[in-house]
């Protein structure tokens, strides 16, 4: 399969972590856009995928997407993977800045990416892939920030998939359980335990349940999928 006839997937987060490691599965098979906001990162992963190119914006400054997204070329798969996990506090101690920041992250940049996107998106029939978390259906003391934001991404999710299935484009939501990356650490950290990369699934198996998703033959759809450590 030559660059010009590969299907086209744009994958943010895609520096690190989960986003990285769906980029390397979705680069045997698509010409990947690597999505992140800084552009020595992304520049390196380029580099190392070769049929690849580059989407640097900061999704936290929601006015830039727009001009930002004006160059992408039509895309048959869209991966949200960036995201953040904000406060790990109660409610009484939560600023309302952090709050809207993990939000903003989570949820608005991921309705204005995908809004902009949309039409080629249906052009191609493509598929918009919401990388959730097990905290988009259960919420813990101290995890409402960062649950809240993963519920309301299901929850736009539930709705898209609806919305869109007249236009021929399919939508998945995935939520892992707990996965080896930085974010973990920072979250093991936070928590105050020990964190024990063997206890946690690999970026890899999530990617994998991507691949399930975009390889899943037409006329069906993987609405849902939870994947945990086994
Ligand atoms: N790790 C887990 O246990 C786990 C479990 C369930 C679900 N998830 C979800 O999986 C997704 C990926 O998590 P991860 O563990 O791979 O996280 P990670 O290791 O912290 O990586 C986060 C990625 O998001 C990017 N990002 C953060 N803020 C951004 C911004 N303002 N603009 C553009 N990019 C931004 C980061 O880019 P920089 O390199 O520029 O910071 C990085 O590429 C998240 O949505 C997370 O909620 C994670």
């Amino acid at each position: 399969m030559t660059a010009a006839s590969r299907p086209v997937a744009l994958i943010t987060g895609a520096t690190r972590g989960i986003g990285r490691a769906i980029a390397s599965e979705l680069a045997r098979t698509h010409h990947v856009i690597i999505g992140g906001r800084s552009r020595a990162a992304v520049d390196a992963v380029v580099a190392e995928l070769g049929d690849a190119s580059a989407f640097v914006a900061d999704l936290a400054e929601l006015s830039s997407i727009a001009d930002r997204a004006a160059m992408l070329p039509e895309l048959d798969v869209l991966v949200h993977s960036a995201g953040l996990i904000g406060p790990h506090e109660p409610i009484a101690e939560v600023n309302v800045d952090d709050l809207l920041q993990v939000f903003t992250v989570n949820v608005a940049a991921v309705h204005e990416l995908t809004r902009i996107t949309l039409p080629g998106l249906r052009a191609r029939s493509g598929s918009v892939i919401t990388i959730n978390s097990g905290s988009g259906f259960t919420s813990h003391p101290n995890s409402s920030v960062y649950s809240a934001s993963k519920f309301a991404l299901r929850a736009w999710s539930d709705a898209l998939r609806d919305e869109e299935r007249a236009h021929g484009v399919r939508v998945t939501s995935i939520h892992p359980g707990r996965v080896a990356t930085d974010m973990q650490q920072e979250l093991r950290a936070m928590e105050g335990g020990e964190y024990r990369e063997d206890d946690y699934l690999t970026p890899a198996a999530v990617a994998q349940a991507v691949r399930l998703a975009v390889e899943t033959p037409r006329g069906g759809n993987i609405d849902e999928l939870q994947i945990r450590p086994q």
